[in-house]
């Protein structure tokens, strides 16, 4: 698929076939998510694949989410920030919730590619979820990822306007200024 198509088709599913996601093309998404960017070449992620039904269960019960159990499969994509806390304090700490945003965003598009359906959830408790997963107190996890086959295909909301998100040369100028003007701008300001 074409990269823009690609980008435009992702969207979140949250009701599921029930037909399970080869997990041959899970680890295909997974090692696409595992290419990086990453600060100081630190690759912190770990990626924790759940296929069992109970397991699948328990998790739509911590997130209270009850449509994540028609899932066929569900990746967490989790981070240890240790390293990279060591290299940058607490800028590091940042970089690895980053780092993971950017694998994840390539995981959703790389299933959205292989014609996967999925969801981004976030909101779920990380005691619980670890306890359950057997997860170390230290480990960040990022986001789980239910995967499977949509039923049907939510209707693409329309999406922000460009214009209302753009900002050009100072923050809060959202008209575009000819070069001149901008350097004008920017000698009276030295
Ligand atoms: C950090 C983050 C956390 C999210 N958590 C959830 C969640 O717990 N449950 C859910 O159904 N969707 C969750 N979403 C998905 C958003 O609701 C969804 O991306 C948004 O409504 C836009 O829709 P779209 O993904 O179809 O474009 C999350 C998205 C992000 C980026």
């Amino acid at each position: 698929m074409e990269f823009d198509f690609v980008v435009k088709k992702r969207n979140s599913t949250r009701s599921f076939k029930n037909k399970k996601a080869s997990w041959k093309d899970i680890l295909e998404a997974i090692d696409a998510a595992n290419q990086g960017p990453f600060a100081g070449n630190q690759n912190d992620l770990k990626f924790l694949i759940v296929e069992g039904k109970e397991a699948i269960k328990d998790i739509a019960e911590i997130c209270e989410q009850d449509w994540i159990k028609d899932a066929g499969i569900i990746v967490l994509i989790c981070s240890d920030e240790k390293n990279l806390e060591n290299m940058y304090g607490e800028r590091g700490r940042v970089y690895s919730r980053q780092q993971a945003g950017a694998a994840i965003q390539t995981m959703l598009l790389k299933l959205t590619e292989m014609g996967l359906d999925s969801c981004w959830v976030g909101a779920y408790s990380d005691v619980s979820l670890k306890e359950k997963l057997k997860i170390p107190s230290h480990i960040q996890i990022e986001a789980a990822i239910p995967i499977g086959y949509a039923k049907e295909h939510e209707k693409k909301k329309s999406k922000n306007k460009l214009e209302h998100s753009l900002y050009w040369e100072f923050w809060g100028e959202d008209k575009r200024q000819k070069h001149h003007e901008i350097e004008r701008e920017i000698d009276k300001k030295v």
